[in-house]
């Protein structure tokens, strides 16, 4: 068994996926689960459930196996590899409001009878979650007597701190709050846990981890995709609960945390936990000034054109849904008092990175009698993707008789080019098998969060107009002003 990418290996159980149809199995779940059965990641007599309506095995098995090589072609799944995974997948009919389709789930699992455990993926939009929990639960499923029973759930979690608080009451009401695992993919990513590494693994970053050398953070997540075909849930989103609420705000937990006593799930979530209750509050009025929401139009993105926000299928014409939004969070604490966190994530940008950035505060004073510039302050960039690795920006002479000074990068890239980085969902869904759930979102976490966007979301309410960005461009002008107060300014990716 090749245990590249964990400690421990799961037990047996049964992997039951909930939505066996739907776009997140075809182009994630299947194409993770293959993975793992190829590096031990699941026990050989693990098996694979798919709740499936109104068609038959056959047609189910056809339709994985045309996924994988749609969406995957790099898993190369020939005739013998596809016999073998497929000897796992099994296909229960059913309709996800029909009781009895989780009683015949119950029977086929006690059929299987080689597993008690099971993990339920709720690979459906989220107003079917507490459907599915309940139902589940009146079938004796989330009863734990003999095996494990974990509910996995992804974002989002609500739409606001009710109907956030709503959906965690409705679930902890059939099932308890330790059997539900809220997947937030960006934990899953191995850079974003990299981050917990060079931080606590690496006696040099800790002296410097706070307001007295730091002089601001920007975590952000620039795309160069539109909303492609989510108009329908993009029109109710918008970037703020798509990606700052949760992906951005997340990270900046991991960044801003003390180190916990031990790396285990409880001790890590208490930790984020309490960067989150130090997170001053925004008053309605302070909005304007902490926050800025903006809008894609028409543009060139890699030679080719796209259209504006606003002419996308499903979009209203008069839509004032913000595609990028930037939030400069303060923390009330010893370590980060006074330093701006600013999180920013736009759609249809000029590229496609996810970065940390860690600006130091200027040298403070110019020793050398310089003809070219003076000092940049130092930057730590942590790149999560593509090209994941740490980027560090220094100052050094300039070769000559000079003292003039220039701007020296060093990069080191987390993997080399041929090292397999596993893929966040496979590191995921084994986390869920071993029972571990240190990357994943508790309810007070999700809860808190909630809370502290829930002003700005009442201060858009009623917005009606927003401004445009170019696409293929970072063209946004407020966010100079946001950020004009930090050392360097807005930092779009180089
Ligand atoms: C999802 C958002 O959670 O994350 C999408 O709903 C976004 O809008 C995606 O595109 C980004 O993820 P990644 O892994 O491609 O950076």
């Amino acid at each position: 068994m090749d245990q590249r990418f964990c400690n421990e290996s799961a037990d047996p159980a049964n992997i039951v996926i909930f939505g066996a149809t739907g776009d997140l199995t075809m182009r994630k779940l299947m194409p993770a689960l293959v993975r793992m059965v190829d590096c031990g990641l699941m026990h050989p007599q693990s098996r694979i459930i798919g709740v499936v309506r109104d068609m038959s095995s056959a047609a189910w098995l056809q339709l994985v196996r045309d996924g994988l090589a749609e969406f995957s072609p790099e898993v190369g799944m020939d005739e013998d590899r596809w016999q073998a995974f497929s000897a796992l997948l099994k296909m229960v009919p059913g309709d996800l409001e029909d009781e009895t389709t989780y009683t015949r789930l119950a029977e086929s699992l006690e059929q299987l009878g080689d597993s008690k455990n099971a993990m339920f993926y709720c690979a459906i939009p989220p107003k079917w979650y507490r459907i599915a929990a309940r139902g589940l639960n009146k079938a004796g499923l989330t009863a734990q007597d003999e095996g494990y029973r974990r509910l996995v759930i992804e974002k989002p979690f609500g739409m606001d701190l009710d109907s956030a608080r709503e959906l965690s009451r409705e679930l902890q009401s059939v099932i308890d709050e330790s059997q539900i695992y809220r997947i937030d993919h960006y934990l899953g990513k191995e850079s974003v846990q990299n981050l917990l590494v060079y931080r606590f693994a690496n006696s040099i970053m800790e002296p410097l981890w706070n307001r007295n050398y730091i002089d601001h953070i920007q975590i952000s997540v620039s795309e160069t995709l539109g909303i492609e075909y989510r108009a329908k849930y993009y029109e109710n989103a918008g970037a703020l609960r798509d990606m700052i609420q949760s992906h951005l705000m997340q990270m900046m937990t991991l960044v801003a945390m003390e180190p916990p006593v031990e790396f285990t799930a409880h001790a890590v979530r208490d930790e984020k936990m309490k960067v989150l209750r130090a997170v001053r509050r925004f008053e309605p009025q302070t909005v304007s000034a902490q926050v800025v929401a903006a809008q894609y139009a028409a543009g060139r993105i890699d030679g080719e054109d796209t259209l504006a926000y606003v002419r996308e299928d499903g979009v209203a014409p008069d839509s004032a849904t913000e595609t990028f939004a930037a939030v400069r969070f303060q923390i009330d604490n010893w370590r980060w008092q006074g330093v701006p966190f600013i999180l920013w994530s736009g759609k249809r940008m000029e590229k496609k990175v996810s970065e940390v950035m860690i600006r130091f505060r200027k040298p403070p004073f110019n020793l050398f009698d310089t003809h070219a510039s003076a000092p940049a302050a130092n930057a730590l960039v942590f790149r999560l993707q593509p090209d994941a690795g740490v980027v560090l920006r220094m100052n050094a002479k300039q070769p000559g008789l000079t003292t003039d000074i220039q701007r020296l990068v060093m990069r080191a890239p987390y993997a080399d080019d041929d090292a397999e980085v596993a893929d966040a969902y496979e590191i995921l869904m084994h986390d869920v098998l071993t029972g571990d759930g240190t990357l994943f979102s508790r309810s007070d976490e999700v809860e808190e969060s909630w809370e502290i966007v829930e002003p700005i979301l009442q201060a858009w309410k009623d917005r009606f107009s927003i401004g445009r960005y170019r696409a293929g461009t970072w063209d946004i002008p407020a966010m100079d002003t946001l950020t004009r107060d930090c050392v360097g300014g807005w930092h779009t990716p180089s």
